[in-house]
């Protein structure tokens, strides 16, 4: 009886300290400008996409969770022009669109040239 409160105390305890790590996870913003040279930048709703993916690791994996990521990579080579674009953005996008659920947009203007 006593090992069985004291194993309760001790479960209740790591799931305290599992939410307190959750809670400092850094989600960055919520909507994010992303440079895309003369194509105009392209406006990128970060905490919907969060919302409705979950694993941050299937964008971050390509680029870390930092400010300007991608523009820092394009500029040493590490990314080529539009690598993001076609193996997420529009990858994904039209996925969604073929799989009947709801997806983002595949037109150039719905992404492009978004300056607000
Ligand atoms: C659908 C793709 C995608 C997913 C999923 C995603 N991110 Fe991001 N994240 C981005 C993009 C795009 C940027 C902007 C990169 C840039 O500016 O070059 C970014 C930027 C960031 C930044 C740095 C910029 C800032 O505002 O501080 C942080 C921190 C971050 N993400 C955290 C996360 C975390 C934590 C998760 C999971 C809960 C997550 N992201 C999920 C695409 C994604
Ligand atoms: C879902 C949003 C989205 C759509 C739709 C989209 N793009 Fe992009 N595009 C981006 C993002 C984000 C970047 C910046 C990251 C990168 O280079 O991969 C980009 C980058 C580019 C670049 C590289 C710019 C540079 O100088 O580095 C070109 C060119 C481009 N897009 C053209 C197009 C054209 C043409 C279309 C339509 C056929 C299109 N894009 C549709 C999001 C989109
Ligand atoms: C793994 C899948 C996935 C990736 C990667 C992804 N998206 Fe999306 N995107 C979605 C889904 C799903 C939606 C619809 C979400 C909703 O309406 O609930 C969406 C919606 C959007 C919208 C419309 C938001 C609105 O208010 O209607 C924009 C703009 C967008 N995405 C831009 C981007 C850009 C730019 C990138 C690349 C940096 C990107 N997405 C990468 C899945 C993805």
């Amino acid at each position: 009886m006593r090992k069985d409160i004291i194993l309760r105390i001790a479960a209740i305890g790591l799931l305290l300290t599992s939410m307190s790590f959750a809670a400092e996870v850094n989600k960055g913003a919520k909507e994010e400008t992303i440079p895309a040279g003369s194509q105009g930048d392209v406006k990128f709703p970060h905490e919907l996409h969060q919302q409705s993916i979950q694993d941050c690791k299937l964008c971050h994996d390509l680029y870390p969770e930092t400010p300007n990521a991608i523009s820092g990579l394009k500029q040493k080579g590490a990314l080529k022009p539009k690598q993001v674009m076609n193996q997420q953005c529009v990858k994904c996008h039209n996925a969604k669109r073929a799989a009947g659920v709801k997806a983002g947009p595949v037109i150039c203007s719905q992404c492009h040239g978004k300056h607000s």
